[in-house]
């Protein structure tokens, strides 16, 4: 088996070899920009991973690799300009740097290229993989017009956030896994086993990403501190404020949502105030684990080798207890 790091270094060439060198300069080198200010490149190691797990062929991989890391990057930058955030990676965003139809268009370009990757996908396992693909791609819009609406919605239930993270980033990286284990030839058990392990282990991945970017250290993060607070995002965090929130600080909770805001800083602290008198960040924590807890069960009934298991229990430590 490959090494994470080898598998990564694989990608990192092959993408580098595929950067984008046409006209019109305006419409790709945001993309090449924003594909080289960084990123954990997680969803390509991911497929990479479940292809090498069942021995299959990683260098035909890299197309599907490559294809699921423009998608994720095209969501990105879309997700930037629907969320105001003005800062990824510790760098501006496409639509602070350029202006909003660049992000709107580079980020179009990228979703087709996406598509022209996967069509590199051997005829054999083509079919699979594109209905695999679609099917995520159509719900990780779903999983974001949920994440928009519920910015004006005050009540949302923990069933309805989760549903909604799930969609919005936990079926990628299933979907990453599903494809990995699909071109590397694994049966269907199989790739649905390691489809519920990286699902649950992407929703603890995102709550980790809402503990982050309301208590993570702003340079490692690399967006802009406390940016769901001020966009009023129902994170776990929130909703769980809001339940465990009582008399004035209720009030005031409420208050802040609702009103427009002048002073973000101001907003932020107070909101992280009441997250501290109530337990917040320790209850996200106990949540987050239980949804890791859940993928190790599925990974029990993996057909494939010992050291394969113990290598996706150890990619729990870069999913999920990450400090970016
Ligand atoms: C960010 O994903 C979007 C979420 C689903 C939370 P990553 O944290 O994988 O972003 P990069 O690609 O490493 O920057
Ligand atoms: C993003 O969720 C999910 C997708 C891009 C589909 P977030 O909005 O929390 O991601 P970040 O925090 O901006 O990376
Ligand atoms: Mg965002
Ligand atoms: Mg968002
Ligand atoms: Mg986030």
């Amino acid at each position: 088996m490959h090494s994470l790091e080898a598998l990564r270094e694989n990608f990192l060439a092959y993408m580098q070899s595929q950067a984008f060198c046409k006209e019109p300069r305006n419409l790709y080198e945001p993309n090449n920009y924003f594909l080289q200010i960084g990123g954990k490149r997680l969803r390509p190691v991911l497929l990479l991973m479940a292809t090498d797990l069942f021995h299959g062929n990683v260098q035909a991989a890299l197309p599907a690799a490559l294809a699921i890391e423009y998608f994720h990057n095209f969501s990105l930058i879309h997700d930037d300009v629907m969320d105001g955030a003005p800062l990824r990676r510790n760098f501006q965003t496409i639509h602070e740097k350029y202006n909003l139809n660049t992000a709107i268009l580079s980020g179009d370009v990228l979703l087709v290229k996406a598509y022209e990757y996967l069509s590199k996908v051997d005829d054999q396992y083509f079919r699979k993989v594109f209905e695999v693909y679609s099917k995520t791609a159509v719900e990780v819009c779903e999983g974001q017009q949920y994440d928009i609406d519920f910015e004006t919605q005050v009540e949302v239930t923990h069933a309805a956030y989760l549903e909604m993270i799930r969609l919005k980033t936990a079926v990628l990286l299933a979907a990453s896994m599903k494809i990995g284990a699909i071109l590397g030839g694994a049966g269907e058990k199989d790739a649905d086993l390691l489809y519920e392990y990286a699902e649950n282990l992407g929703v603890a991945f995102q709550i980790q990403d809402d503990i982050l970017d309301a208590f993570g250290d702003e340079s490692l993060v690399g967006k802009q501190p406390g940016g769901d607070i001020i966009q009023n995002k129902k994170t776990l965090l929130l909703i769980e404020a809001l339940l465990r929130s009582e008399a004035e600080d209720d009030r005031r909770l409420t208050e802040i949502i609702q009103a427009s805001v002048t002073d973000k800083a101001a907003k932020v602290a107070a909101v992280l105030d009441i997250f501290e008198t109530y337990n917040i960040r320790t209850f996200a924590l106990q949540m987050r684990d239980s949804y890791v807890e859940k993928a190790m069960s599925a990974l029990q009934q993996l057909s494939c080798a010992e050291e394969g298991k113990e290598a996706l229990r150890q990619l729990v430590n870069h999913l999920v207890v990450r400090e970016f």
